[in-house]
């Protein structure tokens, strides 16, 4: 049976539990002075990014190299896609050369359910407009359990834009399912509509919420799903130097968090907005490891859709 990863709502507590725990042994691989395993030899994994992207699109490559699986990396920029190509006959064409797996990042929410229709390999997620991404939902969790040694009843704070977030959506999700107690902190203006039947609680005082919390993951404002050129910025906060003042992360506040709290970044950051630079490099981040981090978990979800083994994970199709 095929197995993919569309949402994190897709991994059952066992199922995100075993991505970690495969994570952290193939995380040995990388520190080898060879960093590779034939897993996945013979194997093809494409990655199709129609959005820009540094972090995930590298790092799904290198794990897939890792694991030996043959790898093309396709960016939407300079291909048939601009000529007009849908993403189904994209999909079928790059289908039509024998990739086992296609890993892809699209603008439209919904485009890899879609995908997983079309195409007879595994699909995984890696990111759909303001909807999904629950890799980074896995690399995140994995952080956090590294650093704290525990996911249950960890105290998580989300703060940003979270109505254009598919990276706080797939969190949520996950962390709920490990049992973690989430709370989101946004403007009124930058909160979903619905998010009262979110399992995560909601605050609009950052400075209340900070002593209580374990982690506090930062979030970018996505100017570009803000009207085309992100014109529509003003409709959302006043501007960047308020939203700065009350929900930036500055090292007045960084000092009022119980002393083992972590601070989280997806990236790509905006340093001196959301975040402030002596707080993105400081003693409490885990923004660098978030980065590495990803490997381990990719690699562990190709090795679990794509090893074969009974226990793999995701939702069947
Ligand atoms: C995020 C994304 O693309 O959703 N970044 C990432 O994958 N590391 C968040 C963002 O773009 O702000």
């Amino acid at each position: 049976m095929k197995r993919h990863l569309l949402s994190a709502a897709d991994l059952s507590y066992d199922d995100a539990i075993l991505v970690l725990d495969t994570a952290e042994e193939l995380a040995q691989v990388s520190e080898r002075t060879i960093k590779k395993l034939p897993t996945l030899r013979g194997r093809t994994v494409v990655n199709l990014f129609f959005e820009d992207s540094t972090r995930t699109r590298t790092s799904f490559e290198l794990a897939a190299k890792r694991l030996s699986a043959d790898v093309i990396t396709f960016s939407a920029k300079g291909s048939s896609v601009s000529k007009g190509e849908t993403l189904k006959d994209t999909a079928l064409t790059l289908e039509a050369m024998g990739s086992d797996a296609v890993v892809v990042r699209h603008s439209w929410s919904g485009a890899p359910a879609n995908l997983a229709r079309w195409i007879r390999g595994s699909v995984v997620n890696a990111g759909d407009g303001t909807h999904e991404h629950p890799t980074q939902a896995l690399l995140d969790a994995y952080t956090m359990r590294r650093r704290l040694g525990r996911l249950e009843g960890l105290r998580v704070t989300i703060v940003g834009d979270i109505l254009h977030s598919r990276v706080a959506r797939s969190n949520v999700l996950l962390l709920s399912t490990l049992g973690a107690d989430v709370t989101l902190v946004a403007p009124p203006t930058l909160l979903p509509v619905g998010v009262g039947s979110w399992p995560a609680q909601v605050s609009y005082d950052l400075d209340a919420v900070l002593p209580k919390s374990d982690v506090v993951m930062m979030l970018r404002v996505q100017r570009e799903r803000m009207g085309p050129t992100g014109e529509q910025a003003a409709a959302y906060f006043p501007s960047a130097r308020e939203y700065s003042r009350r929900y930036g992360l500055d090292v007045r506040r960084v000092a009022t968090l119980a002393d083992e709290a972590i601070v989280m970044h997806p990236g790509p950051m905006v340093r001196g907005m959301e975040i402030a630079p002596e707080v993105a490099d400081g003693v409490r981040s885990t923004i660098v490891e978030q980065v590495a981090n990803g490997v381990s978990v990719r690699m562990a979800v190709l090795y679990l859709l794509l090893g074969g083994s009974d226990s793999a994970i995701g939702s069947p199709s």
